[in-house]
């Protein structure tokens, strides 16, 4: 476990602040890299061509650590849905054929796979919410022979529900069915490494678990489909594209590996700085040790909420940095208004609250949200 790193970040005293899968705070650290990037564009004389591509290549070195793969695989783009886009441009299904996703899947990683099978003359399938929690057995007994892409998250955003990527990844091959992860609100609190799970493709937004800005995310793409088609055919993905003087004599081939595939303006001055402090960050403290010292606050919240009458999958079942606790009867959306007037600071979603600390919330944090639910009269 980490000892507490609030003072990292600016986050005042009074606010308790238990909602990184909403949106992660900036670390001061990273706000200054920002700061820095931002500032020279007031200076455009002093930005030269090769910065176009080693900040790019900086971003794509750390980020494929946290993936757990080369920078070759990593390409960069703005949002989960962009990295879903591309997948769903590049992985072939045909009639008759399934699209596995779960039930109450997050928008951005749904319906480009609606889009595809309806287009195909094949269907969604959709795996439903299992009664025991276990998504992973719910999914396994779903992966039949006509599934052709598996589009899964690592933790289900409104159950917390934690899948085993390793065996679903196996199962997927077992039956070759492409495996498509969305890892936004998994990737930098729960490991994961691409040699294990073996994905087609996987994406995560940076904003929330990999503390990063917004509109900047990482695509992770297999060798076998790097020679695929990208959403945008832009100069930069091109292999000419180091030369600015030579552009207009267009060129059939794209940089190497998984570049072809970043989104267009990728050489963000002032948010790709930011982005890869925080992954630095992220590292040096360690993956497991993030996810051991939040799912340790998660764990007591668990149990004094059952007190009051809410309920969460126990784990393995339920990832350690995200619990979403149920009542019988529905959670007001309002709730958060309710907590927010005493800055503290939780999500609802679908019929759960969410609560996701990190390593700048305290104990004290952790009890100023169950004192609040203990003073709300519930039905
Ligand atoms: C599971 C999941 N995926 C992706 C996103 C963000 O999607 P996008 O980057 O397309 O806006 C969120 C945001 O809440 C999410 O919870």
């Amino acid at each position: 476990m980490l000892p507490n790193q609030r003072h990292l970040f600016d986050i005042p005293d009074d606010v308790a602040y238990l909602n990184c899968g909403y949106m992660s705070p900036l670390m001061r650290s990273a706000l200054e890299a920002g700061r820095v990037g931002l500032a020279r564009k007031t200076h455009p004389w002093d930005l030269t061509a090769p910065e176009f591509f080693t900040g790019a290549e900086e971003f794509r070195t750390v980020a494929a650590q946290i993936f757990g793969t080369t920078a070759d695989c990593v390409a960069i783009v703005s949002s989960a849905g962009y990295g879903v886009e591309t997948a769903a441009r590049n992985l072939p299904v045909r009639k008759g054929q399934t699209v596995l996703v779960l039930a109450e899947q997050f928008p951005s990683n749904y319906y480009a796979w609606q889009r595809l099978a309806e287009k195909n003359g094949a269907a969604l399938k959709i795996v439903p919410w299992p009664a025991d929690n276990d998504w992973t057995a719910a999914v396994l007994q779903t992966l039949t022979p006509e599934v052709a892409i598996a589009a899964l998250p690592h933790v289900h955003w409104t159950s917390g529900g934690q899948l085993n990527l390793v065996r679903i990844g196996a199962a997927c091959r077992q039956i070759g069915a492409a495996l498509a992860l969305d890892l936004t609100q998994s990737l930098g609190v729960l490991p994961f490494r691409v040699s294990e799970v073996q994905p087609d493709f996987a994406v995560a937004a940076s904003y929330k678990w990999l503390l990063g800005p917004y509109t900047v995310g990482m695509l992770y793409v297999a060798p076998k489909w790097q020679n695929g088609v990208p959403l945008e055919e832009g100069w930069i993905q091109r292999g000419n594209a180091q030369d600015f003087s030579s552009l207009i004599l267009y060129c059939d081939d794209y940089d190497a590996g998984a570049r072809r595939f970043d989104m267009g303006e990728r050489s963000n001055f002032a948010l790709l700085p930011a982005a890869v402090r925080a992954m630095q960050q992220i590292l040096e403290w360690g993956i497991d040790e993030i996810s051991a010292t939040s799912g340790a606050m998660n764990r007591p919240l668990a149990e004094a909420a059952a007190e009051l009458g809410f309920s969460a999958p126990r784990e393995p079942l339920r990832a350690p940095h995200y619990l979403c606790l149920r009542r019988d009867v529905a959670i007001p959306p309002e709730l958060t208004h309710v907590l927010a007037r005493e800055k503290v600071f939780v999500s609802v979603r679908g019929t759960s609250m969410r609560v996701t600390p990190h390593v700048y919330n305290t104990a004290q944090d952790c009890d100023r949200l169950i004192a609040c639910l203990r003073q709300i009269k519930w039905e």
